[in-house]
């Protein structure tokens, strides 16, 4: 990381940031020209906000992971015109007509954001050839709004970790899912020169959320965010997010359900199981349906795998060691 700014005063100004967003929510609004998607009115104004915090300094840059219809890359973008602003999305979800990749490329025209890049791919495969894009700049705002499984959110902390500059915001969107907690949470254990300055959640997703709360927390931090700064100096004492230490058990369910021979179906096993709980047969029938469909569609090798403990380790190495390169 360049040393360029950290410490207290930093901090104190991201605090600052955070709280003018919570009293006057979005910086810019773009609604009435068409800027539309799924982030929080004040995730997007957080970021608007932070982004002209670095936009001043020389090789500072913008990422985000998730870009969807171009919310907040947009949004961010044209508040720190001078910066560059790089948004990763492979268009995997969300996505049923194929229209997103189309439609933030033609947002991108129309509000000009000519120093917004989208990076279609994979965020993996992004975050390990980012230095070409980066050319020598580094993050100092990266918004984690991806796919929100335990791993991916870890892996978008880890592997973003190597890009960001001195005094770095990390604003993760949904922290209201518990994966997306625990994997906060474990990356401020093993990185603690990293510290949350600020969470926020609403009481439920936003699928399930009543017209009034809905319309409450779309102005808000939707699906609830949490937000971390670079603090090597210790400002700031440990703050971390909420997780029910039972719900370990659903982590050491997901390795049971792993190394079972129809792994993939486990969803749709769920629904199926939900549906003989509560004695709803047309939902059991239709649970059935979708599984044997999935079954259907299922990739070659099914027939060599086991009932339940498979491994994957056939054809790995029986023993290799590693060797000085110089
Ligand atoms: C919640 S949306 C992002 C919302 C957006 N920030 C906005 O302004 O409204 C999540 C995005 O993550 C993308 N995504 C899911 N899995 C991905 C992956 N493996 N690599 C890259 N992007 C992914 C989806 O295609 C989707 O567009």
């Amino acid at each position: 990381m360049t040393a360029t700014k950290a410490g207290r005063e930093h901090i104190q100004r991201v605090l600052d940031i955070i709280k003018e967003t919570e009293r006057d929510g979005l910086l810019v609004d773009r609604r009435g020209d068409g800027l539309s998607g799924i982030s929080g009115l004040k995730t997007v104004g957080v970021l608007q906000r932070l982004a002209k915090l670095f936009a001043d300094e020389a090789d500072a840059c913008y990422l985000e992971i998730g870009v969807y219809q171009g919310l907040t890359l947009v949004s961010t973008a044209l508040e720190a015109p001078d910066m560059a602003c790089f948004g990763i999305d492979n268009f995997a979800t969300l996505d049923p007509d194929g229209k997103n990749q189309a439609i933030v490329r033609a947002r991108l025209e129309t509000f000009a954001a000519v120093n917004a890049t989208l990076i279609d791919a994979d965020f993996e495969d992004a975050l390990e050839g980012l230095g070409a894009h980066l050319v020598g700049r580094q993050v100092g705002v990266y918004f984690v709004d991806g796919p929100h499984d335990y791993r991916s959110q870890l892996v978008c902390l880890l592997a973003g970790l190597k890009h960001l500059r001195e005094g770095a915001v990390i604003i993760i969107d949904d922290a209201n899912y518990p994966d997306v907690r625990w994997s906060t949470r474990d990356f401020l254990h093993g990185h603690p020169e990293f510290k949350m300055v600020f969470e926020a959640y609403s009481p439920a997703h936003p699928v399930n959320m009543t017209a009034a709360e809905k319309k409450t927390h779309e102005l808000g931090w939707l699906n609830g965010v949490n937000i971390l700064v670079h603090d090597p100096d210790g400002a700031l004492p440990e703050m971390l997010p909420p997780v029910d230490p039972t719900e370990r058990t659903l982590y050491l369910n997901e390795w049971l359900a792993h190394r079972k021979i129809f792994a993939e179906l486990a969803p749709e096993a769920l629904d199926l199981a939900a549906a003989v709980c509560s004695g709803d047969t047309d939902a059991e029938a239709k649970a059935r349906d979708a599984i044997l469909a999935k079954h259907g569609g299922l990739e070659g090798g099914i027939e060599d795998r086991f009932p339940d403990r498979n491994v994957y380790s056939a054809g790995l190495t029986e023993g290799r060691y590693n060797k000085f390169t110089r």
